[in-house]
Order: structure tokens, then sequence, then C-alpha cells
């Protein structure tokens, strides 16, 4: 029961699958994984891209950690496997070392380097880091001249923001130019106050405000949930690219829906490859298999979503321990797994909450 996506819905519009220019850098095309701290690791970009999307980034590092040397820190700078290119976000409020830690992340391998402008939780923003920047827009114009001036312009800085701090102040597009000016080489917004997180509508009206304000690419961020929403906001907002977060969580086939233009409702068979496949990488890449069950679990609960017979897998995976016993139940449930008819990858529920 393939999709009734894009065609249901009408042509699929005029939006091309146009490559994103970020610098001297071409991406092949729009659609892009968003940031998503615990969702965003080496294997996650990989399933990722496998699945079509045209490049991911990880998510935010901590400058001070990379500066002063944390080996889990430096645990998030590891690419994937043809991994092309290689977008490293960070996150801090000092322009110092905010600066010394994209050195760092150049000499691993960074290609683009991200600012996360955008984070509201509190052990973020009270450092002066994620959305605070928003409020010292000369601080957050100073860290991206900083960073370029490190890495001797070679590496392009992008930056990640929001539609300002609160509803009422909808600072993105002065904030946007201010960053172009500083040396911004594209500009990703998540058009939703602060204040609200990830709940509430996003307003893609500012999008194209600021994409109608700058030269540089704009990537927005927020509120696709299928195939068809990807193609309208390129449509509607003109912006450059498309980032797809939350219904990309244990759907890594909504890729392969905008790559195709429809929806792509995978079958059991094709479900259970991948969990298998995902969990079997990511086993590899945490090291202890104890820690990479526990780890794994939020995964495998975004994987049940929308599917029937969800709530007895989920009561089973909170009681699971053992690498082979995850993976069995895996083959029990998502080897039969039929799709709720109808589903659309939720947005702002949780796992368990469909
Ligand atoms: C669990 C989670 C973690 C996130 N972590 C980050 C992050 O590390 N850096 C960042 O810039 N945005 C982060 N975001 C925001 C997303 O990148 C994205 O902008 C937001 O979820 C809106 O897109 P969506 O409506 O497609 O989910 C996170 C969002 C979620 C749900």
């Amino acid at each position: 029961m393939d999709g009734d996506g894009v065609a249901q819905g009408g042509r699929p519009g005029r939006a091309h699958m146009k490559p994103l220019h970020i610098g001297s850098l071409t991406i092949p095309g729009p659609f892009l994984m968003a940031p998503m701290s615990g969702y965003s690791s080496a294997v996650d970009r990989a399933i990722a891209r496998e699945h079509g999307a045209h490049a991911c980034l990880t998510e935010l590092v901590s400058a001070k950690g990379l500066v002063f040397s944390s080996r889990r820190t430096r645990s998030y700078l590891q690419r994937a496997p043809g991994e092309d290119p290689f977008w490293v976000q960070l996150f801090g409020g000092e322009i110092e070392s905010m600066a010394e830690a994209a050195r760092i992340a150049a000499a691993h391998g960074a290609e683009i380097l991200d600012v996360n402008m955008g984070c509201p939780v509190r052990k973020v923003t009270s450092g002066g880091a994620g959305v605070a920047l928003m409020a010292d827009p000369e601080r957050a114009a100073g860290i991206v001249r900083a960073m370029r001036a490190a890495t001797d312009g070679r590496v392009p800085v992008t930056a990640k923001f929001r539609a300002g701090r609160d509803r009422e102040d909808a600072a993105a597009v002065a904030f946007g130019r201010r960053l172009e000016a500083a040396g911004a080489a594209a500009l990703i917004l998540h058009p939703r106050p602060g204040r609200e997180h990830h709940s509430g509508p996003a307003d893609w009206t500012l999008v194209r405000r600021l994409r109608e304000a700058v030269a540089v690419p704009v990537i927005g961020s927020g509120g696709i949930r299928v195939p068809e929403d990807g193609y309208r906001m390129l449509e509607e907002t003109g912006c450059d690219g498309a980032m797809v977060g939350r219904a990309a969580l244990g759907n890594p086939w909504i890729f392969t829906g905008l790559r195709a233009r429809r929806r792509h409702v995978p079958t059991p068979a094709e479900r259970l490859a991948v969990v298998l496949d995902h969990f079997g990488r990511f086993a590899t890449l945490v090291g202890d298999a104890t820690t990479a069950v526990r780890m794994f679990r939020a995964r495998a609960l975004f994987y049940s979503r929308g599917l029937e017979g969800g709530a007895a897998y989920r009561a089973e995976l909170v009681r699971v321990r053992e690498p082979a016993a995850l993976e069995d139940m895996f083959r029990r449930f998502f080897g039969r797994a039929e799709q709720v008819p109808g589903y659309v990858p939720g947005h702002g529920r949780r796992p368990g909450e469909d």
C-alpha cells in the first residue's frame, strides 16, 4: 500500500531538486536531516543519507568540551563513511572558545561549521549560547567572524536560529542579515520562537521574508511531516534547502519519499531490515552492547510509530537488556507490522502517544 501522497495533493509543483551551494561546496539537493541531539550520531546520519537525505548535520557539540578535550565531546566529531560534506554544529557563547573549537573541528575533517543559535534549553542558554545569542547579535556576528578567521576562511560557517525569543520578537530577518554581513555562508531558520521549543506552528512566511532579505542560501527547518510538505516549503518560501527533523525519527523513508516525490510506506520486510541494520551499526559505534540497547530504546520506539500492536511492543521494550533479545523482538514485531491506515508521522508527539 504505497503512498497516496503528492499525487493526491495535486502536482508536486514547480520546485526542482536543485543543488544547494554552501561556500564553494555543492550539496546535490535540498533535503537535509535536521540536527537532533541524541539522534544524529554518525550511524543515524548514514542511515538517513542511504535513504536519500542530501546532507545531515551533527547534533550540537560543545565548543568548551572540544577545547578542554573531553573525550566524549570529541567522539561527536566522528564522520560517517562517505559523509560528504561533514557538517558539524557547535554551540558556545564565547567568541574565543568558538574560534578554537572551529579549528579543532576543522582539523577533524569538518567541511562546514554550523553555529547553534536556536537551542532554548537552559543548560545551553545559561552560558550565553543557543537562542541566547539572538539577544546579542553583536556577539553572534563576532562568533561567525572569529570562526571564519580561525579556519582562514576555508570552512564555510552557517548558523541555525529561531524566529526570535518569543512570539512578539520576530527578530529573525534582521538577525540573519547581521550574520550574512559577518560572513555566514548560509542561514538555517527554525521559524518558531525559542520559548515554544518545538510546539506551535512553524511560521514559513518568516522563511520567505528571510529568503527575500539575504543573498546567501536559506534553509527552512520546521513542520515537514510528509514529502509533499518539503516541496511546499521550497515553493512557498523560495528557500534553498528544507530540513526534516522529528518526522525523520524512526522514519528514514521520508527521504526516500522526498527523492521520489511521493510517500514511501515501507513494507514490513523493509522495516525489519532497516531497524536491524540501524541497531547493529549503532551497537558497533557505541561499543558496549548493553549501553547500546539502552541508548537505542528511544529510536526503537520511533520506529514503531503508527504501527498496529505498538502498545505490547513498547511494554516489552522497556524490559529488554540484551542485544539478541532486542533483535528477536524486532523480528517478531516489525516482521509483520502493518501501518495504521492513513497514519501521518506525528509532530509534537512523543513516541507512544500516537
Ligand atoms: C530531540 C530533538 C533534538 C534537537 N536537537 C537539536 C540540535 O542539537 N541542534 C539544533 O540546531 N536543533 C535541534 N533540534 C531542532 C531541530 O533541528 C529542528 O529545527 C526542529 O525539530 C524543527 O523541525 P521539525 O518540525 O522538522 O522537527 C532538535 C529537535 C529535537 C526534536
